[in-house]
C-alpha cells in the first residue's frame, strides 16, 4: 500500500534467464523503468531513445533535470550512433577498457534527445561488463539510459534489495543478479574538450588511463561545475551523519562517547572491546574488496539509525583514491 491507502504495484523481481530478460525487454519497449545489475552498481534503466521513458527516470530518482544520464551500449560499435566527432583517444580507451567501468563523455550525436544529456551538447557512454547487463542490452537491441538506481544524492545500490529499498513506485522491475563486483560507480573521462579530463574517480585509475591516452590526465576542478552529480560536494550519502576519523582518534572517540549513544563504525579491523551500543562493521583491508562492500556497509550502518557513522580513514594511496573520494562526499 502506498500513501493514503492507494495500492501501488510492487516492483517485479526478475532473474537473469532468457524468459525473464524477455519480460524486462517488453517493459523497456513499453517505456517502463527496469533496474539492472552492472559490474559497478545497479542502474535504473530506460529506453535511451524514448524521451518520455528517460523523463520517468528523473521523476523516480527525484533528480534535477540538468544532470545527464549515462547511455549504456551493447558494444563499442554503437558509439557512433550516439556520439559525434569521436576522437581517436575515445576509440583507444574503449578498446582498452570496454566492456568495463569507464564512462566516456563525448560530443553528442544530433539525434540524442536533450533529456538524456541534461540539455548539454555532450553524452556519457559506457559498455558495462556485467553479463546480465550485456545480455539485456543485446536482447533489447538498443541503448539504455541508466543512472545509479538510487534516490538523488543517496548511496548507490549494489544489490537488488537495495534497489527495492530505494523506490516504492515508478520502477516496474529489477533484475536480481546478486551483489555487484566493483561496488563503486564508473570512472568518468571527458573527451569533449581540447585535453582529456577526469570527471569522477573510479576503480580504473588515472595512471591506467594515462598509459592508454599517452599523456597525463587532467583532473577537473571543483569550480568547473557539477556537470556530473557525482562531483557535487555532498553526494553518495547515508541518512545518518558520517564522520571520517583517523584510526587513533577512533579509539579515543569511542572511549569518550556518551553511554547509550548509538554509533556505527566502519573500520578495516575486527571489533576491539567496545560498548554494545557500537555497531562495528568490519571492512576488508584491501581496496578492491573494500570498494565492493562499502555501500552495503553504509546501508547496514544506516539501518540501525545511529547518531553518527564513524568511518576509519583509508590509506592515502592511488589504489584508494576513488574510495576516499566517495567517503569525503558522503561526509560532506
Ligand atoms: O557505474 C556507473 O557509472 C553507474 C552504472 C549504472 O553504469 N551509473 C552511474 O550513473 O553512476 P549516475 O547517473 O548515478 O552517475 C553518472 C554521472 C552523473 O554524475 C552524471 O551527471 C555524469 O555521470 N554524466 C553523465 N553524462 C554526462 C555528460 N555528458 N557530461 C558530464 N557528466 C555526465
Ligand atoms: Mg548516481
Amino acid at each position: 500500500m502506498g500513501a493514503f491507502g492507494v495500492s501501488v504495484p510492487a516492483m517485479q523481481v526478475l532473474g537473469t534467464g532468457a524468459a525473464d530478460l524477455e519480460v524486462a525487454v517488453g517493459l523497456l519497449r513499453a517505456g517502463r523503468l527496469v533496474a539492472f545489475p552492472t559490474e559497478t552498481v545497479y542502474g535504473l534503466g530506460a529506453d535511451a531513445s524514448n524521451p518520455e521513458a528517460v523523463r520517468a527516470i528523473f521523476a523516480a530518482k527525484g533528480r534535477p533535470a540538468d544532470h545527464p544520464v549515462i547511455v549504456h551500449l551493447p558494444s563499442a560499435d554503437a558509439m557512433d550512433g550516439w556520439a559525434a566527432d569521436v576522437p581517436e583517444t575515445a576509440r583507444r580507451l574503449a578498446a582498452a577498457f570496454w566492456p568495463g567501468p569507464l564512462t566516456l563523455v563525448l560530443h553528442k550525436a544530433a539525434a540524442v534527445d536533450p533529456v538524456v544529456t541534461g540539455g548539454q551538447d555532450t553524452v556519457g557512454l559506457r559498455v558495462p561488463a556485467h553479463p546480465a547487463a550485456l545480455a539485456l542490452l543485446e536482447r533489447f537491441g538498443g541503448a539504455l539510459a541508466a543512472p545509479s538506481a538510487n534516490r538523488f544524492g543517496h548511496v548507490s545500490p549494489t544489490t537488488a534489495q537495495h534497489v527495492i529499498d530505494e523506490f516504492d513506485q515508478g520502477v516496474a522491475a529489477v533484475i536480481d543478479a546478486g551483489p555487484c563486483d566493483v561496488g563503486l560507480e564508473s570512472t568518468i573521462v571527458d573527451l569533449s574538450g581540447a585535453t582529456p579530463r577526469l570527471l569522477r574517480h573510479g576503480m580504473i585509475s588515472p595512471g591506467a588511463l594515462a598509459e592508454v591516452i599517452g599523456a597525463p590526465l587532467r583532473e577537473a576542478e571543483a569550480r568547473e561545475g557539477p556537470r556530473a552529480s557525482g562531483r557535487l560536494r555532498s553526494h553518495y550519502a547515508p541518512r545518518a551523519r558520517l564522520r571520517l576519523v583517523a584510526r587513533d582518534d577512533l579509539d579515543a572517540l569511542l572511549a569518550q562517547a556518551a553511554p547509550g549513544l548509538r554509533v556505527a563504525v566502519l573500520a578495516r579491523r575486527a571489533v576491539p572491546v567496545s560498548p554494545s551500543s557500537v555497531n562495528w562493521i568490519e571492512l576488508p583491508a584491501d581496496p578492491e574488496p573494500y570498494a565492493q562492500r562499502l555501500y552495503a556497509a553504509l546501508r547496514e550502518a544506516d539501518a540501525t539509525d545511529p547518531s553518527v557513522i564513524l568511518v576509519e580513514q583509508v590509506p592515502d594511496a592511488p589504489a584508494w583514491r576513488a574510495i576516499a573520494d566517495r567517503l569525503a562526499r558522503a561526509a560532506a
